[in-house]
């Protein structure tokens, strides 16, 4: 079983967050919390007090993930399990825990993608008001899968699988490899969603995050927010059907340079039953999605 239940929350860092705050609303259709300041964005997409965050920085790269533990001996559990991994884990001080609307988290770097992941306990849920998406969309499937999935660039991708799956319990949903080339990703579970968490392994590739993909509720949300993209010419590919979690999709640049995925439909895995999977990327194993291949 994973130490973690779901993807609780990605922050990034922006050296545009009023062009955030814009984006948010007018391009990905979520709510900014009235409790955002100049220098730190909360973006709503459910009932958490915030799923995206947008600190004022100069990298426009990720700056920590969130992941939920259930219980304070699970959090207590995952950090020794790190730290006989001999990975270094520091407990987050009372202020970065009401910065991050948590009860306590500790993090540690995770060292395949260098990203400071976050363990953290007790997230905020916002009953009232309610999620109201900024444009006419539906809404979002996140409940107990979490926020959606978050991919990050690593050169080892069987060692991040190795780890995640042997530190923290991440099942291995599947492997995707290049023909005559070899393995170019690793797809993670912790709960019944397809994956949480993605390692890809892109050469040169110029930050850490490579996207965040929400669920939406319907797949006419997909298809109008294409449009939307389409119109403003931030598309990163057309609208297509992943091989392996079976979602319909596309993709869409942000403010940073990195990107979003909206999809709809994909399949799930039971995590108790569920063998790993291996197959092949290339034309005619599934439809659409192009300038996945191109996209950094
Ligand atoms: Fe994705």
């Amino acid at each position: 079983m994973a130490a973690v239940s779901q993807l609780s929350y990605v922050v990034g860092t922006s050296s545009d967050v009023p062009g955030w705050k814009k984006y948010a609303t007018e391009v990905l259709g979520l709510e900014v919390s009235r409790d955002s300041e100049d220098n730190l964005l909360y973006v709503r997409a459910d009932d958490r007090h915030h799923r995206i965050g947008v600190r004022a920085g100069h990298d426009d790269d990720v700056a920590y993930v969130g992941w939920d533990v259930p219980s304070k001996a699970a959090l207590e559990s995952a950090a020794a399990q790190l730290d006989a991994a001999g990975i270094a884990v520091t407990t987050g001080t009372p202020e970065e825990a009401a910065d991050r609307r948590v009860m306590e988290f500790v993090h540690f770097v995770c060292p395949y993608s260098g990203v400071r992941m976050e363990l953290v306990l007790g997230h905020e849920k916002v009953f009232l008001p309610k999620f109201r998406p900024a444009r006419d969309l539906a809404g979002f499937n996140m409940g107990e899968a979490g926020m959606g999935h978050v991919v990050l660039y690593a050169e080892d991708i069987l060692g991040a699988a190795e780890f995640y799956s042997r530190v923290l319990g991440f099942g291995v949903s599947d492997f995707a490899h290049i023909p005559k080339v070899g393995p170019f990703a690793v797809f993670l579970h912790c709960n019944a969603r397809h994956h949480s968490l993605a390692f890809m392994h892109i050469p040169g590739a110029p930050r850490k995050i490579q996207h965040v993909m929400f669920e939406t509720v319907t797949m006419d949300d997909v298809g109008h927010s294409y449009d939307l993209c389409l119109d403003r010419g931030i598309t990163s590919t057309s609208t297509g059907r992943h091989h392996n979690d079976h979602v319909f999709s596309f993709y869409f640049q942000n403010p940073s340079g990195w990107h979003f995925e909206y999809g709809w439909g994909p399949r799930t895995v039971d995590p108790e039953t569920w063998t790993a999977e291996n197959y092949l990327l290339g034309p005619g194993f599934a439809w659409g999605h192009d300038g996945l291949m191109k996209m950094v």
